[in-house]
């Protein structure tokens, strides 16, 4: 099984990125995390973080022909807005969860609106970096 994971915009920042909302673990901190969990479990993880949409499209693209089987992926603020990330994902035919470590849903009117949330299997919002982990024992167990 391969299993893909995408980080979107500012991201890279976490940890020091308004900490009251997203928490003190850093990216680093979650791929590590999710890299234990899968090799326990012999599934290859490959993780994935731009700031650019277009190296987002494009990953998500290169998984219609490497064999990824599933896609965790926080859209990050590209939630709101990304038409052609959406496009991208529909394009793969790729099961995937989307994860926001806030709940954007207690947050801005603007968070509220995903471009995503109807093509996912799931959506897992509001439980920080635990949302991911979750995510991917879903994928790991019951897809
Ligand atoms: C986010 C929520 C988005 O609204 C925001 O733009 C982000 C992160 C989250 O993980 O809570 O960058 O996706």
């Amino acid at each position: 099984k391969n299993i893909l994971i995408i980080h979107g915009p500012n991201l890279n920042l976490l940890g020091r990125r308004e900490p009251e909302i997203y928490g003190k673990t850093t990216l680093d901190d979650i791929n590590r995390k999710l890299s234990a969990i899968s090799l326990a479990a012999e599934v290859r993880l490959d993780t994935f973080q731009s700031n650019s949409e277009g190296e987002l499209i494009n990953r998500v693209q290169q998984a219609m022909d490497d064999e990824t089987d599933f896609i965790i992926i926080n859209p990050a603020g590209l939630t709101h807005t990304s038409i052609a990330l959406r496009d991208a994902l529909a394009a793969t035919g790729v099961p995937f969860i989307e994860i926001h470590l806030s709940n954007i849903y207690a947050r801005e009117v603007f968070r509220h609106k995903s471009y995503f949330s109807d093509l996912a299997i799931g959506v897992i919002s509001g439980l920080g970096a635990k949302g991911y982990e979750l995510a991917l024992q879903f994928a790991l167990n019951d897809r």
